[in-house]
């Protein structure tokens, strides 16, 4: 019964817009996303370009200080980002706190925050040494914390990095590598999580990140809002999605493989069924990741010899949504989540550690848009408005007499 139009014309120029869809919280030099065209650029490359010629550490150094670092400067930033990739020994005893069944995303961004415990002068988040070595030992430290997330949750014991690795392979190996076990990592695994890792680093002002962006505009320092980031991607409608997805394609599968029967409860919209890894709030076109990452998907099953009866479904289901009038009015193509659990599986990791996997491509995005939020010269605590609709003043009443 609220009259929300006239609530407004009350308040003055005050605008309502959930979601923020028409409101942009700040200016950014990072990332361009043009949705109807299917374009995205990390300050100017193509994403196309940076997928084919770069990796994750250089996209990171890229996003982080705006400019392609030169040989020099890369091989000073990877050496740091090396040799801080070990945890606090007390850090490590935080994991045997937790469940065993424990989903690692809240694992992940409870180890996060627990970082400005064991380095307190990072509180300080205006002095720039101090964003610029905690910018460092995030990046270190994250893929350790999310290998032993990984390791706490099957019951294995936790391997240390071994820094004479890169980082992405040192990953895999604390992941999948045993203390009793010599384990080689396959290059091509390598390269195709790298590749993973450079199409997830930034997206704009997405939940996550404007998260990380509204907690740091507190002044909170870059631990706190990085671990906020994390929750925030936990959710479903973001990065949570790529789990969500791999459990709709299983579903459809032990079903008997029926796309058409799926399409039709999803267009029917049945109560919580959506075509997850569908849609985008800015693509109103093929993401243009997705693409990326189907290509790679073909490759990497093919490589490994993995036949996976799901990936044939999640192709059905694209050919069947795209040529559907439902989906083409509203616009809706496979967004980057749609094919990237497919290659998660295939290289060995539980639905679980999905969303983890997003998490450590994202950092440098998340870190790169604070660091700017907190160079912003009008930078500002957010603080938003609102429409209020309820009571107008009323007279307290006692308890008996209620
Ligand atoms: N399946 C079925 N219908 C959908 C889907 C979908 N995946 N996505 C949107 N729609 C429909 C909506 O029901 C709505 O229809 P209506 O106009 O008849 O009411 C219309 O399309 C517009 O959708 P909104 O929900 O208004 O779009 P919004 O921009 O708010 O949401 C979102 C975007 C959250 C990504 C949505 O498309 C969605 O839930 N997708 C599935 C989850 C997902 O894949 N998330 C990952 C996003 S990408 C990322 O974080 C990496």
């Amino acid at each position: 019964g609220v009259d929300v139009k006239k609530l407004l014309a009350d308040t003055g120029l005050v605008t309502l817009d959930p979601g923020f869809v028409n409101t942009a919280a700040c200016s950014s030099a990072i990332t361009y996303i043009d949705g109807d065209a299917g374009i995205l650029r990390y300050r100017g490359y193509s994403i196309e370009q940076l997928a084919e010629r770069s990796n994750f550490l250089e996209v990171s150094y890229l996003l982080i200080y705006g400019e392609l670092p030169t040989k020099t400067e890369l091989d000073e930033f990877t050496e740091k980002v090396q040799r801080h990739t070990l945890l606090h020994e007390d850090l490590k005893r935080f994991f045997d706190g937790f469940p065993r069944d424990a989903h690692p995303m809240p694992v992940l961004s409870s180890a996060v925050s627990a970082l400005s415990t064991f380095y307190q002068d990072s509180l300080n988040p205006l002095d720039p040494e101090q964003v610029e070595i905690s910018t460092i030992r995030l990046l270190a430290k994250l893929p350790t914390i999310a290998a032993y997330a990984y390791k706490k949750s099957v019951g294995q014991p936790f391997l240390y990095p071994d820094n004479s690795h890169g980082l992405v392979e040192n990953f895999l190996r604390m992941t999948f590598g045993l203390p009793a076990e010599p384990y080689d990592v396959d290059p091509a695994l390598v390269k195709a999580l790298d590749l993973l890792f450079v199409l997830h680093a930034d997206h704009e002002q997405n939940c996550s990140t404007s998260t990380v962006r509204l907690v740091g505009s507190s002044e909170a320092n870059l631990f706190a809002s990085i671990s906020a980031g994390i929750n925030a991607l936990f959710g479903p409608l973001h990065g949570g999605a790529n789990q969500a997805v791999l459990e709709m394609l299983e579903g459809i599968h032990k079903d008997g493989g029926d796309v058409d029967t799926f399409v039709n409860r999803v267009k029917n919209k049945e109560a919580g069924v959506k075509l997850m890894g569908f849609g985008h709030r800015v693509y109103k076109n093929y993401d243009p990741r997705a693409a990326i990452v189907k290509r790679t998907a073909d490759e990497v099953l093919g490589k490994l010899g993995v036949n996976d009866p799901l990936l044939d479904i999640a192709m059905k289901l694209e050919e069947r949504a795209l040529s559907d009038d439902y989906f083409v009015q509203r616009k809706l193509y496979p967004n980057v989540d749609f094919y990237t659990g497919l290659i998660y599986k295939a290289m060995g990791f539980p639905t679980r550690m999905f969303t983890v996997l997003f998490a450590l491509g994202r950092l440098p995005g998340w870190i790169a848009q604070w660091r700017e939020m907190i160079n912003d010269p009008v930078r500002k605590i957010g603080r938003p408005r609102q429409l209020y609709t309820g009571y107008t003043e009323r007279e307290f009443v006692a308890i008996d007499e209620r």
